[in-house]
């Protein structure tokens, strides 16, 4: 039987019913998840009853584990990370900025996994904003601007000791690891080739973008404030509503995402996998 595909109706984004994901799926299945997948660039299946096993199954359909530095895995699995505050934290909310997962590595991961365990009764939605989009209708004289450009990624900002997520930030439920290692760069260029698809987009965004190659930093912040503004725009974003029971996964080649608050006094829990680059 083939999968359902309903659209969101926004930027992105579609849900995926009539497939079971506690258990193996067929060649064909996966390949129309694929499909669909590379179409809509952020997929979501609602009242699935799946485990750490199931996740980690599924993200396999789609390539190898990416690789997560700067987390702790769960007890017992190399691959699943918790994204995880608890009802009284106070710590910033994690992730509640625009981002591609990892851009700053040589091989970025592909996609995401998230698969919601204690989902709150309100807030915590996560958006996704499309980058293919942004570009397709992007004003001529900021895309003059951008056009070659080789962007310098880093993970310095959020992972660096001295980052957001570094010595001074205390009482956080996640197992983050800050390391030196994080000031490493790497090198992108800002506007590409989707690797499966071909079809051109932005990828990533100031906070993992750090510079531009051959820009000074006094050129190139205005540049990435600009352009941030411009890449997460209303008009790109889709909003997305977790329920318990549900997985999602995403293209980190096609869209940014950003996580939301608003759950203050209420747990949330979710397990992560990341999908490694096409290729890797
Ligand atoms: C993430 O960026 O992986 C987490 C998103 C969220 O918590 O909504």
């Amino acid at each position: 039987m083939s999968i359902n595909v309903i659209p969101s109706g926004q930027a992105c984004g579609a849900a995926i019913t009539g497939v079971d994901l506690s258990k193996p799926l067929t060649d064909a299945q996966v390949a129309e998840i694929r499909a669909a997948w590379l179409e809509h660039h952020v997929l979501s299946f609602p009242g699935q009853d799946i485990s750490d096993d199931d996740l980690e199954r599924f993200t396999l359909y789609f390539g190898g584990f990416g690789h997560d530095p700067f987390f702790d895995p769960i007890g017992g699995r190399e691959h699943i990370a918790a994204i995880r505050r608890d009802a009284n934290e106070k710590s910033p909310l994690f992730a509640e900025n625009w981002h591609s997962d990892w851009s700053f590595q040589e091989h970025p991961p592909a996609g995401t996994c998230l698969r919601s365990i204690t989902i709150p009764p309100t807030g915590g939605d996560t958006l996704f904003a499309n980058q293919h989009a942004a570009l397709d209708v992007m004003p001529s004289d900021l895309r003059a601007k951008l056009e070659g450009k080789i962007a310098i990624h880093s993970a310095q900002l959020a992972y660096a000791p001295d980052g957001a997520y570094g010595e001074k930030d205390e009482d956080r439920s996640m197992a983050i690891r800050p390391d030196e290692s994080a000031r490493e760069t790497r090198l992108h260029p800002l506007i590409r080739a989707h690797p499966e698809t071909g079809r051109l987009g932005l990828f990533s965004c100031m906070g993992y973008i750090i510079g531009f190659e051959d820009m000074t930093q006094e050129e190139a912040l205005p540049l990435l404030q600009e352009l941030y503004a411009w890449q997460s725009s209303d008009e790109f974003v889709y909003r997305h509503k977790w329920e318990p029971g549900m997985l999602v996964m995403w293209d980190n080649r096609s869209v940014l995402h950003c996580a939301t608050g608003g759950y203050e006094g209420h747990d949330r829990l979710l397990h992560r996998t990341t999908i490694a680059a096409y290729g890797h």
